[in-house]
């Protein structure tokens, strides 16, 4: 037998979840999970290359059932692909305790920022700790990611707003193990105190850093957060250009405090996706729904930040593709639980289970520009998968706690303490 090979046999139920893949993540149902009960993978360095019934597996790859290192026996275990956590401001120093106080007290978020919190709180922060206490920070946060099942998590930097700093964020993020990492420059994320304007710091950005990130291979996206006090449209229209044209993939924080033209600016320029969207009306929900923008909603920062949910359903039911992750950050997102988010997008959203799964594997996949790689477990993709303990419904249904056993990255089981 060809040495590279590997079986996982004896598995309860596979959600595949090729079904939400082939109709790339929009109006899924129950029957695009793609379940396979008693089934069985087969794994060529990393990449899936056999899928089915354990029964009908075929006889020329029988014989790794003979080889105790070629075969691993998943006891009846039920299998999910690796999930992607498609949107974090994981690099950061310091915390926001005391503004979590001030808003509760009845402070809004905007007020606290114009008093020197919020963005620039932790910008100051995060400018002081060295590279090192950057990636110790990051890596203790990306394992309890790991823990619950994420194989793939985008990082935003953010929290630098100089040159120097924002790269030092994106060489911690590009050093945290364990998940497969997609870095996404975040620069633009609010307009830094020393700046003469939003304009000139934009420039800046453009200028001297695009250049740095793409010749090192520092990140594969540029955000942008479009919101009054933060960048217009038109700022942020002249800023993502000039990364499209540098081959950036576009993201783009979009209607989140106010309705401020994100999302359209997202489908204008053939973003990956539109984050939060929590302001958006019927005439913006038809034109995500009819673009390829994927539409990335997190609900666990709109429960921090105590407002309305985005409108999941009207987007799902449009045939908008949707993706759910934590946002996990210090400010409006101080969680990284994923069955909360997930939970959330099921309660307060009205999404059911199987758009959940989709959210957090198909459509995360397409937000990140990875759809033909991971997200579903296909024959040809990368076998990133969860062996899951106990039944597949506990999965985003008890907050705290995700039901998982082992995490495998490109079918290598990644140790998880
Ligand atoms: O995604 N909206 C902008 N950025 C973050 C919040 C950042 C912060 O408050 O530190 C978000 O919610
Ligand atoms: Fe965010």
């Amino acid at each position: 037998m060809k040495p590279t090979l590997h079986l996982f046999d004896e598995i309860g139920t596979v959600c595949t979840m090729q079904g939400a893949a082939e109709k790339k993540g929009r109006r899924v149902t129950k029957a695009d999970l793609g379940l396979i009960h008693d089934g069985a993978m087969v794994t060529d360095e990393g990449r899936l290359i056999w899928i089915g019934k354990a029964a009908e597996l075929p006889n020329e790859l029988k014989p790794l059932r003979d080889h105790s290192k070629m075969c691993t026996r998943l006891k009846g275990r039920a299998v999910i692909p690796g999930l992607i956590e498609c949107h974090t401001h994981l690099i950061y120093a310091g915390n926001r305790t005391t503004e979590f106080e001030r808003r509760l007290q009845g402070e809004s978020y905007q007020s606290i920022a114009a008093s020197g919190g919020g963005i620039l709180a932790t910008v100051l922060a995060t400018r002081a700790a060295n590279l090192d206490e950057l990636i110790e920070m990051g890596q203790v946060r990306a394992n309890r990611f790991l823990r619950q099942g994420v194989t793939t998590l985008e990082i935003k930097s953010g929290y630098g707003l100089t040159v120097d700093s924002e790269l030092k964020i994106l060489r911690a993020a590009g050093n945290i193990k364990g998940p497969r990492i997609v870095r996404t420059f975040l620069g633009a994320h609010a307009i830094p105190k020393e700046a003469l304007s939003a304009d000139h710091y934009l420039d800046q950005l453009i200028l001297e850093a695009f250049p740095m990130i793409k010749n090192e291979g520092l990140a594969e996206r540029v955000d942008i957060f479009i919101e009054r006090g933060y960048f217009s449209v038109d700022q942020g229209r002249r800023y993502l250009r000039a990364a499209r044209d540098l081959g950036f993939q576009l993201a783009v924080h979009a209607d989140q405090l106010t309705s401020s033209g994100g999302a359209a600016l997202a489908v204008e320029l053939k973003a990956h996706s539109a984050e939060h969207l929590l302001q958006i009306d019927d005439q913006e929900i038809n034109l995500l729904a009819a673009s390829d923008v994927t539409c990335v909603l997190l609900p666990t920062s709109d429960l921090y930040m105590d407002c309305q949910f985005p409108p999941a359903r009207s987007l799902l039911d449009a045939g908008a593709r949707v993706a759910v992750a934590t946002d996990m950050n210090p400010g409006t997102s101080p969680s990284q639980d994923l069955a909360l988010s997930g939970l959330l997008a099921r309660l307060k959203m009205q999404m059911s289970w199987p758009e959940v799964m989709a959210a957090y594997t198909v459509g995360a996949a397409h937000a990140l520009g990875l759809e033909r790689e991971i997200g579903s477990l296909t024959v040809g993709r990368v076998c990133d998968f969860c062996v899951i303990d106990g039944h597949l419904e506990e999965l985003f249904l008890e907050a705290g706690r995700m039901p998982i056993r082992s995490v495998y990255r490109s079918g290598v089981e990644i140790p998880i303490s």
